[in-house]
């Protein structure tokens, strides 16, 4: 990985230019591998908006979590985000806009990473490098290699890496699973996915214009490739563009093909994928992801299908997304809201459970537990999120080649050659792709 004062040297600005700022009231400590429960697990947050502000603020409630420090590269976010946790802690957190300089610091254990998908990887890989645990965002990449290379560096560094797939740590999914283990629906022919969100649409095209004063653009892009600042592209948008991001199907796709994959124990490729999508919801859809999207992952005796749409209509089963698992004895169907069973004939009894609303606040205590217990199983292990993700990427990549698609994950590579290509992005210099020796 290149170092910050050789990245710094190419950019031709001086290591100054970091703006770390001292803890008040804090002290520092010395990196320490965890002996008992009662030692303070230190925790970076890479990324502020959104989730990964959500993540941290459900890790402080684990009151041996200590946030250290806070990086983003929009300095209004951090500013604001460092106010707000020294209300709520009474320490204001050291801030930084270059992560690298955060994987520096000797006394912090375990980083968040909530920023956009495109920077995953290469910010996990250095923190696993670094001795930091991580606590990283689904989809865990934004291609096929990348899953991969986060799968090798946690082995290499063997940290504990919990992958922001919440509903691995939920009740009654947990119930669900368990259902369908017993066998009761009988022969499952057919596992139906579905997500139908208005925000795939981007209706909102601005002109592109020079960066806020206030966002490092530059570190945003980090390894995409170089372009004009757009609003519409960026906080919060960027998943509708490929550069960053893969649309519904990487965004609510890994969370519910997940649910797919475990109900049904996949542990690794479809035998076939294939695909279509296109943005014919909203004729004005500025993303370049698709509005509209149909995937069919094929197996040997049954079918796992993806739909998406912009169009936000409750459908099927009054929601409007789910996971659907087709049996002869009858259909279990299952959302963040509820599981229910509708049943075929007189062998499954209806049924219909609820959540207990705990999956996020569960799935982020089981990081710490497993942090201070040095214990690799977490509820969401990197092998599962690059199963889920990698899914995700072949359903997205058959619909941009427009064919159907087979996948050889020992050999790395498709039957294709226009797929090929999207395997892997071409890092933008000076970042480079982590290969995991
Ligand atoms: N688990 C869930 O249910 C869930 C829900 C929403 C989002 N997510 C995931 O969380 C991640 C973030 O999504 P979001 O909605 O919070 O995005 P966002 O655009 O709202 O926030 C991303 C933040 O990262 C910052 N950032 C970008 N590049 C950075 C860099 N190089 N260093 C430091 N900070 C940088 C941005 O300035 C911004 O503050 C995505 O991977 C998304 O898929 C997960």
């Amino acid at each position: 990985m290149i170092s910050r004062r050789d990245f710094l040297k190419t950019l031709g600005v001086a290591a100054a230019s970091s703006v770390a700022v001292p803890v008040i009231g804090g002290t520092r400590h010395s990196f320490s591998r965890w002996a008992g429960a009662s030692d303070k697990i230190r925790v970076a947050l890479i990324g502020c908006r959104s989730m990964g502000w959500y993540n941290l603020t459900d890790s402080l409630r684990d009151k041996s979590v200590e946030c250290v420090a806070l990086c983003d590269i929009d300095r209004n976010i951090l500013e604001s985000r460092a106010a707000e946790l020294q209300k709520m802690t009474g320490f204001r957190p050291y801030i930084y806009n270059d992560y690298r300089e955060v994987l520096e610091r000797q006394d912090i254990d375990a980083v968040i990473i909530g920023t956009p998908d495109h920077w995953h990887c290469l910010q996990m890989v250095d923190a696993c490098s670094a001795g930091k645990h991580v606590y990283v965002e689904k989809p865990i990449a934004n291609s096929i290699a990348e899953c991969d290379a986060m799968v090798a560096a946690a082995r290499k560094w063997g940290r504990v890496v919990q992958v922001g797939q919440q509903q691995r740590s939920g009740n009654h999914w947990h119930e669900m699973k368990q259902y369908i283990d017993s066998g009761k629906l009988g022969k499952i022919s057919h596992v139906n996915v579905w997500a139908n969100f208005g925000y795939c649409n981007i209706t909102n095209p601005a002109q592109d214009s020079t960066p806020p004063a206030h966002v490092d653009f530059d570190m945003w892009l980090g390894p995409a490739p170089a372009r004009t600042f757009n609003e519409a592209r960026f906080h919060g948008s960027w998943r509708m563009f490929w550069d960053y991001g893969g649309g519904l199907l990487t965004d609510w796709g890994v969370h519910l093909l997940d649910m797919a994959l475990w109900g049904m124990n996949v542990k690794g490729m479809p035998k076939r994928v294939v695909a279509t999508g296109g943005n014919f919801a909203f004729s004005e859809n500025r993303a370049e992801t698709f509005d509209t999207m149909q995937v069919a992952y094929e197996f040997d005796d049954y079918l796992i299908h993806w739909s998406n749409s912009a169009i936000e209509s409750n459908r099927p089963y009054g929601r409007n997304y789910g996971v659907e698992f087709v049996g002869q004895n009858g259909t279990l169907v299952a959302n963040r809201e509820s599981w229910e069973v509708y049943p075929a004939n007189n062998s499954v009894e209806a049924i219909k459970r609820l959540p207990d609303g705990k999956d996020h606040e569960n799935h982020v205590a089981n990081f710490y537990r497993c942090v201070r217990q040095q214990d690799a199983a977490t509820a969401c292990p990197i092998d599962n999120g690059a199963l889920c993700a990698k899914y995700a990427h072949l359903g997205n990549i058959s619909a941009r080649v427009g064919e159907s698609l087979v996948f050889d994950d020992e050999r790395k590579k498709f039957n294709n050659k226009a797929a090929n290509e999207l395997i892997k992005p071409d890092y933008r210099k000076p970042w480079r792709f982590p290969e995991i020796k």
